[in-house]
């Protein structure tokens, strides 16, 4: 979602563009730019650019004339207030044009500060709650020009917004940006000659070798010179930032989506290195707060997590069940009932690939407020969940750009099956089975990945439909959940999950002549039960496509089969995601859609 990139220093607003063009995998629908070329005089107006769409068009529009500015302020919108139109992107500027501002997050008392800022005198131009922050810092701080009355005049206007944000601030006749973070993510960084600030730190790899990350009630005045901070909690300290850029570069993919499907074996390699013994005998996830005894008597282990970390998180669920005995659960985060569910010995965990998610660090903050335990399991590194939480483990699975996760969620569920190895008691049958099966799975997906798959024929066959039904049992329910997911978000068809024994139910209304049904059907105990299932959706007419592991298999009542390669039945879900995956893509090709930048959906989702 939203992002905000600033800069301090020479050829301050092209620097900040590229910050931009590193920030645009959060997903957003416009861009814009302010800029300062004289720090130093009051009356300068603040340059402005702003443009529907690409960062890109961005620069086109922009056109060289942003050179030698000394401050600059950018932004990529993710639209919450007010449609998606230039005149709604960031940045906003004051009437007299003396001061722009970029905001993330969600004003939720715009309603009562608009009133009394209509009141008076001041017009707005957009239909953004962010507006309203730039109109009440001109009145607060009139014509002063002191950082210390900028940051007094900042910090009470902060104090009158509720909500959530980070907001960036420039000034004319002020050499700092004032900013401000609340529940939305930006870090400060530092090198010798400028100064930036971010929504990512990421995006600060190469050019600023510490960062500053600021805590939630901060409000600053950042210059090259020093950081004035009004905070609660300690003083904003600076930590050596190295690290490589990875720019979202498919190489020789077409598109991110395809690469991220292909890096799935080194990412799973990743998430188990140092993980699991070589004798597979062992496995052990570090970095949690709590020891394996402490985890395993604990009264109950929550997880929340949203869209495809959630069915990660209900995939770990089953390992935790059936490998431990430690009661579990998992919770969509918007709906996590923290009061009825924690208390002094319970832990609950955030699964997040982000790290950003806000209705996933509200769960998560519920759970402190009520007393227990928290943890979190993320992919980007000091990511706002993963400090806030202090304690978990990291998933390893490199950057994720694309907005379709896919080895995010293969990596999730490897780490949740490695807690569920750490809780498990050290004489318990299956162990030695699944590390063993978790050691050969970055091979296992690899060859896979390698072989020769035509999916043509089912894209064929699923192009022009209304629906497509997805169906599964057991673990492979969860996998019916996340393939539906996947499919419908990049291929806008409506794709509909059910745990296969719910079919006669409800969902086998939907099916007529030629509906396709995607059957996940491994060689496991539930097996015969799927193949009556496929059966009676055959019967009716439907296209089956199955998707198994299994020799001798319904294949007479399908039109199709994906056949994977065979693996203990426990960990059967991490082939049978590989293929729905890949399905989903080519048929988002097929269709014309944008696959990395889906309509409406953001890679970061910081708003409620
Ligand atoms: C689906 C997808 C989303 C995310 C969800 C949670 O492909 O990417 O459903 O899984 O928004 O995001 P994180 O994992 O960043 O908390």
């Amino acid at each position: 979602m939203c992002g905000i990139f600033g800069t301090i220093g020479d050829d301050a607003a092209m620097r900040t563009l590229e910050g931009l063009r590193r920030l645009e995998y959060r997903g957003y629908d416009s861009a814009g730019l302010a800029a300062l070329f004289d720090a130093y005089d009051r009356n300068a107006r603040v340059e402005t650019e702003r443009a529907v769409g690409y960062v890109a068009d961005l620069a086109n529009k922009v056109n060289g004339r942003f050179k030698h500015s000394v401050i600059a302020i950018g932004h990529t919108r993710w639209a919450t207030h007010g449609g998606v139109t230039e005149v709604n992107a960031h940045p906003h500027s004051s009437t007299d044009g003396l001061m722009s501002v970029v905001h993330n997050g969600i004003i939720e008392n715009t309603s009562e500060l608009l009133s009394e800022i209509k009141e008076s005198g001041y017009n707005m131009s957009s239909e953004t709650d962010t507006e309203l922050i730039v109109h009440l810092l001109h009145q607060a701080l009139g014509n002063q020009r002191t950082p210390e009355a900028a940051l007094d005049a900042f910090s009470s206007v902060i104090e009158r917004l509720h909500g959530a944000w980070a907001i960036a601030v420039i000034v004319s006749g002020m050499n700092g940006i004032l900013v401000a973070k609340n529940g939305a993510p930006l870090v400060i960084g530092r090198c010798e000659n400028c100064v930036s600030i971010s929504s990512d730190p990421m995006t600060l790899y190469g050019s600023c070798s510490e960062v500053a990350y600021l805590d939630d009630g901060d409000v600053a005045y950042v210059s090259k010179e020093k950081i004035d901070v009004i905070s609660d909690s300690a003083d904003i300290s600076f930590a050596p930032h190295s690290g490589d850029y990875s720019p979202e570069d498919p190489g020789v993919f077409d598109h991110m989506m395809l690469k991220e499907i292909h890096d799935q074996p080194t990412a799973f390699q990743n998430a188990i290195a140092g993980r699991v013994s070589a004798d597979g005998k062992n496995a052990m996830l570090s970095g949690f707060q709590l020891n394996p005894n402490e985890l395993r008597n604990l009264e109950k282990i929550n997880i929340v997590a949203c869209g495809t970390a959630f069915f990660a998180a209900k995939l770990g669920v089953r390992y935790i069940r059936r490998l431990s005995n430690v009661p579990v659960e998992a919770y969509l985060s918007s709906e996590f009932p923290a009061d009825s569910v924690c208390g002094k010995n319970t832990l609950t965990i955030a699964v997040t690939q982000s790290g950003e998610t806000k209705d996933t660090l509200d769960a998560i903050t519920r759970a402190k407020v009520a007393g227990g335990h928290i943890s979190s399991i993320c992919n980007v590194i000091n990511s706002t969940i993963a400090r806030f939480t202090g304690n978990g483990a990291y998933l390893y699975a490199g950057p994720e750009y694309s907005v379709a996760s896919t080895k995010a969620f293969t990596n999730m569920s490897a780490v949740l099956m490695l807690l569920a190895l750490t809780i498990s008691e050290p004489d318990n049958a299956e162990r030695t089975r699944v590390i063993r099966g978790l050691r050969q799975m970055p091979q296992r997906m690899s060859n896979y990945l390698h072989s020769d798959i035509d999916f043509d024929p089912i894209v064929n066959q699923i192009a022009d439909s209304n629906t497509v039904l997805f169906i599964g049992r057991g673990p492979n329910s969860h996998i019916a959940s996340e393939a539906a997911l996947k499919m419908m978000e990049i291929t806008y068809l409506p794709c509909i999950a059910y745990p296969a024994g719910e079919l006669k139910h409800g969902p086998i209304a939907l099916i007529e002549d030629g509906t396709p049904v995607i059957a996940i059907a491994p060689d496991d105990s539930h097996y015969p039960k799927m193949e009556a299932n496929i059966r009676e959706c055959a019967a009716r007419g439907a296209n089956v496509i199955l998707v198994t592991n299994k020799e001798q298999s319904a294949e007479d009542f399908c039109s199709n089969v994906i056949r994977v390669p065979h693996t203990d039945p426990f960990l059967s879900p991490f082939m049978s995601i590989m293929p729905l995956h890949l399905l989903a893509y080519r048929l988002a090709v097929r269709l014309g859609n944008n696959v990395d930048r889906p309509r409406n959906l953001a890679k970061s989702v910081t708003v409620v």
